[in-house]
């Protein structure tokens, strides 16, 4: 799957750069082309001459070991078609949210327009420390891919999270990223719950973080294509995203971007119902003992792009288009699941359940049941919300 492409690596002074010896050669088994380029300090961790011998290529360490015309950190920007920086230690991934060139191996990311893996590997404190939390958040809303360090006994002989994560992991990820469809496609996502005003102080809401469909987004756009998130929740990302708020908010700009869509995938956590009159004051407390408020239905925003698909299917005025539903339930998953597939009319549906605490709202784990629309059922079994979004993103273009 990674014949002929031309991989970069790029390693940091930090003890699991032993590791990566072992990662040029699962790179090399697959016949890819591999040049590695070191900080100094790496070279406290794994020779210059292993490194050449792995990959057979020159290692790149000083930035005016100039061979071409070309500046060297621009030659090694323009030949690779992925970047992976493992392990990044703390002080590289500072340098790199900086925007600090002082290395060959910081100047070529800084250059580098092509996707970046991110495999940070440090002591558990460091990596816990808000202003690396910080920077490892900020390179992750540019572009970045992070791929989240593991818990375990370190080599510091700390027990906790700043392994470096698998080396399979690693090489997965930049099969997924590199053998992308190379079609791009234009997906529209939603995440977030939808918040319902109900006077100037109030609403109503309800529980989801928008992680999946972030997640969903994020995975959408590694792989190459043009992603738009319409989102109740604050992010930023390199891909366009729109804020919303209510579910008419979302409804609009979904309308809007369903017209050049290619996919829609609908995670977001839609309020049912909103208040029939919001009021402008602030609700002032009465002697009474209960209050009631009149609650109406919100549009059905997916029920409603089935609906408007269908229609411009049957008059041929519009591609087909694959849209996917959400489906949280506490109970009956299946059962319910089936039903709101025929109900909403969407080409797949993803069944959450919700009741456990392990999974689903706020944590950065799912465990999923994809529906489609020909009675096809197939289990994800638990894994990161990440994880979980590149096997769903499989699942609707096979
Ligand atoms: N959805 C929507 N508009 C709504 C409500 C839900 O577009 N007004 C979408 C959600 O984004 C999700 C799917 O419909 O993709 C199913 O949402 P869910 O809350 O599970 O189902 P509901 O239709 O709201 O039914 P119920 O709450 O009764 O289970």
């Amino acid at each position: 799957m990674l014949s002929g492409k031309n991989i970069l690596i790029g390693i940091s002074g930090g003890i699991a750069a032993y590791k990566i010896c072992e990662l040029i050669r699962m790179f090399k088994r697959q016949n890819a082309n591999v040049r590695v380029i070191c900080t100094p300090n790496a070279l406290n961790f794994v020779t210059k001459l292993t490194l050449q011998n792995l990959s057979q290529n020159e290692v790149g360490i000083q930035e005016f070991d100039v061979a071409d015309f070309k500046p060297e950190h621009i030659s090694y920007a323009d030949e690779a078609d992925i970047m992976i920086i493992a392990p990044a230690t703390a002080n590289t991934i500072s340098k790199i949210a900086t925007g600090i060139c002082d290395n060959l191996l910081t100047s070529v990311v800084c250059a580098f327009k092509k996707p970046v893996i991110i495999a940070p590997a440090m002591n558990c404190n460091m990596l816990d420390n808000p202003v690396i939390q910080g920077n490892l958040k900020k390179l992750a809303s540019l572009g970045y891919k992070i791929l989240e360090p593991e818990s375990g006994f370190l080599a510091c002989g700390y027990e906790g999270k700043g392994r470096l994560c698998s080396l399979e992991k690693i090489l997965e990820e930049a099969a997924a990223i590199l053998n992308s469809t190379g079609t791009k496609k234009k997906y529209v996502i939603t995440a977030g719950g939808t918040v319902e005003d109900i006077d100037p102080v109030r609403y109503i809401s309800n529980y989801s973080s928008g992680k999946m469909g972030i997640a969903l987004a994020d995975e959408a756009f590694f792989q190459g294509n043009d992603v738009v998130l319409i989102s109740t929740v604050d992010v930023k990302r390199p891909y366009k995203v729109i804020k919303v708020k209510s579910a008419q908010d979302m409804q609009n700009a979904v309308n809007e971007e369903f017209e050049t869509a290619d996919c829609i995938i609908m995670a977001a956590a839609v309020a049912d119902y909103r208040v029939k009159t919001k009021s402008d004051q602030k609700i002032k407390k009465t002697n009474d003992d209960s209050l009631t408020l009149e609650l109406i239905k919100n549009p059905d925003i997916l029920k409603g792009l089935c609906e408007r698909k269908k229609e411009e299917m049957l008059k041929q005025v519009k591609h087909d288009r694959i849209i996917v539903g959400f489906c949280a339930e506490s109970e009956n998953l299946l059962e319910n699941a089936r039903e709101k597939i025929q109900k909403k009319g969407c080409d797949f549906l993803i069944a959450n359940d919700i009741s456990r605490k392990d999974i689903g709202f706020s944590s950065d784990y799912n465990e999923v049941t994809i529906l489609d629309k020909t009675g096809g059922i197939k289990k994800l079994e638990r894994a990161s919300k990440n994880e979980i979004a590149r096997e769903i993103l499989k699942e609707i273009n096979e």
